[in-house]
C-alpha cells in the first residue's frame, strides 16, 4: 500500500504527507512512483508475448517526471496537442512511439508531429485526412495514420467521458470508415498504418471494450478484402478504476478479452491507459482552515479548491478524503462538506464526511492523480499547487508551486 497509515500518520510510501506538508507547503499534489511503475507493469504483463505497445494518455497527467519516468519504462504516448508532443518529447519520450490523437489538430501541430517523425497521426474525420495529406506532400513525406473508428459501443460511463457512441463528435462513423480508408489510399503522401478507438473513460465492465476490439477487427477485415492491409490496432483506455466502492474488472481481463478476440492476427495491439496508469498513484493535500458549523450542514474550509481539484465540480465524481493523522487532538467531530475558498456553490470537493479535525489539519483528497494538476485553473487567480514525486523515503519537488506574480506577469496595461 502506498498511501499506508504509519504510527497513525498517513504516508506516501515512506513518507509522511505531515513531512511533505512541512516542506513543501499546501496544497499540494504528491505521486507514488512505485504505485505508478506497478501500475504500467500490469499492462506489460498481461500484454506479454504479443506485439504491443502501451502509449500513456498524456492527458490524464502531464508532468515531466512522470511522462519521463513512463518513458524510460519503454512507454510509448498518446497526446492530443502540439504542447503535449513538445512535453513528450522534453521528457525524452521516443517519437516513433507517439500516437497524436483528438478532433481539432491545427496546420501547425500536424506539421510539427510530422517533422517530429511520430508513429501515427489518428484521423478523426476526412477533413483531417485532406488537410494531413497537403501538409505532408508539401513537407514531402508520408504520413503515417490511423482512422479514429466510433465503434457505436456504449461504455456504460459518465455521459461527460463516454465517447464511443454515434453522437459522439469523436471519430469517423462506423458505417463511413471503410470509404475513408479508400480515400486515404488514394493520397501518395499517407501511409495507412492502423486503426483505432477509445469508447469512454472509467469503464467498470470490461465486456464494452471488447465489444469494440471485435467490431473494429470486422472492420479490418473488410478492409483487407479491399486490399488495405493494416500494422496495428489501437484500442484506446478508459480503464476503470476504483475511486468509492466500485469494482472495475482488473486489467488483465479487458486485456486477455480483448487479446481472444485478436488471437491469431498479427497486427501489434496498442492501447492508451490514462488514467489507471496514474490516477491511484496521487493525492491532493490540503491543510483545513476553518471549521464553520451550520444549521443544516457543516463546513470543513480548506486550502484546496475547484481550481486544483475540478472533478467533483465537473463531473460529481467522489473522492475519498482521508485524515493525515487518524486521531487529531483536540478535533471536532462531525459529518462535513469539504469545501474551498473559491465563490461558487460547486467548490466542494466533497460531501457529507465523517471526519475528525481542527484547524490545522491536514486532509488527503485520494485518488487525485489523473486528471487532477492537468484540469487546475487559476481561477480567483489562485496559483496552481506544487507536485512532489515520492520514491522509497525521498520526496522530489517536480513542479514549484505557481507564484502570483507569474499569473499577471504575461497581462500589459493599455497604453
Ligand atoms: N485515449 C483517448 C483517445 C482518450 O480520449 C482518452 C481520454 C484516453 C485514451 C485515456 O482514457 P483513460 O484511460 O484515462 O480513461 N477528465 C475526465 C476524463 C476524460 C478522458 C478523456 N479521454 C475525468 O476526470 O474523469
Amino acid at each position: 500500500m502506498a498511501f499506508a497509515y504509519r504510527a497513525g500518520v498517513l504516508c506516501a510510501e515512506q513518507v509522511s504527507l505531515e513531512e511533505i506538508a512541512r516542506q513543501f507547503g499546501t496544497p499540494c499534489y504528491v505521486y507514488s512512483r512505485a504505485v505508478i511503475e506497478g501500475n504500467l507493469a500490469r499492462f506489460s504483463a498481461a500484454l506479454a508475448g504479443r506485439r504491443s505497445l502501451i502509449a500513456y494518455s498524456v492527458k490524464a497527467n502531464s508532468n515531466l517526471a512522470v511522462l519521463a519516468l513512463l518513458a524510460r519504462l519503454g512507454a510509448g504516448f498518446d497526446i492530443v496537442s502540439g504542447g503535449e508532443l513538445a512535453r513528450v518529447l522534453a521528457a525524452g519520450g521516443d517519437p516513433r512511439k507517439l500516437l497524436f490523437s483528438g478532433v481539432g489538430k491545427t496546420e501547425a501541430e500536424i506539421e510539427q508531429a510530422l517533422r517530429a517523425g511520430i508513429f501515427c497521426l489518428n484521423l478523426e474525420s476526412e477533413a483531417e485526412l485532406e488537410r494531413v495529406a497537403t501538409i505532408a506532400a508539401r513537407l514531402g513525406v508520408r504520413a503515417p495514420v490511423a482512422f479514429r473508428v466510433n465503434p457505436d459501443v456504449d461504455a456504460k460511463t459518465h455521459r461527460h467521458i463516454s465517447t464511443g457512441q454515434k453522437d459522439n463528435k469523436f471519430g469517423v462513423a462506423y458505417a463511413d470508415a471503410e470509404r475513408a480508408y479508400r480515400a486515404a489510399a488514394q493520397h501518395r503522401s499517407i501511409e495507412l498504418v492502423g486503426i483505432g478507438c477509445h469508447i469512454g473513460s472509467q469503464m467498470a465492465s470490461a465486456a464494452p471494450f471488447i465489444d469494440a476490439a471485435a467490431r473494429i477487427l470486422a472492420l479490418i477485415e473488410r478492409l483487407a478484402r479491399a486490399g488495405i492491409e493494416l500494422s496495428h490496432i489501437d484500442l484506446g483506455g478508459g480503464f476503470g478504476i476504483r475511486y468509492r466502492d466500485e469494482s472495475p474488472a482488473p486489467i488483465a481481463e479487458f486485456l486477455d478479452g480483448a487479446l481472444g478476440v485478436l488471437a491469431g492476427r498479427k497486427e501489434m495491439l496498442i492501447v492508451d491507459p490514462g488514467r489507471s496508469i496514474v490516477g491511484d498513484a496521487g493525492i491532493l493535500l490540503t491543510s483545513v482552515e476553518y471549521l464553520k458549523p451550520g444549521e443544516s450542514k457543516n463546513f470543513v474550509v480548506v486550502d484546496a479548491a475547484m481550481n486544483d481539484l475540478i472533478r467533483p465540480a465537473l463531473y460529481d465524481a467522489w473522492h475519498e478524503v482521508r485524515q493525515v493523522r487518524e486521531t487529531e487532538s483536540a478535533a471536532a467531530a462531525g459529518v462535513y462538506d469539504i469545501v474551498g475558498p473559491i465563490c461558487e456553490s460547486t467548490d466542494v470537493l466533497a460531501r457529507e464526511r465523517e471526519l475528525a479535525v481542527r484547524p490545522g489539519s491536514l486532509l488527503a483528497v485520494m485518488t487525485a492523480g489523473a486528471y487532477g494538476m492537468v484540469m487546475s485553473s487559476n481561477y480567483n487567480t489562485r496559483p496552481r499547487p506544487a507536485e512532489v514525486m515520492v520514491s522509497g523515503g525521498r520526496a522530489t519537488l517536480i513542479r514549484e508551486r505557481e507564484t502570483v506574480n507569474q499569473l499577471f506577469a504575461a497581462e500589459r496595461l493599455l497604453p
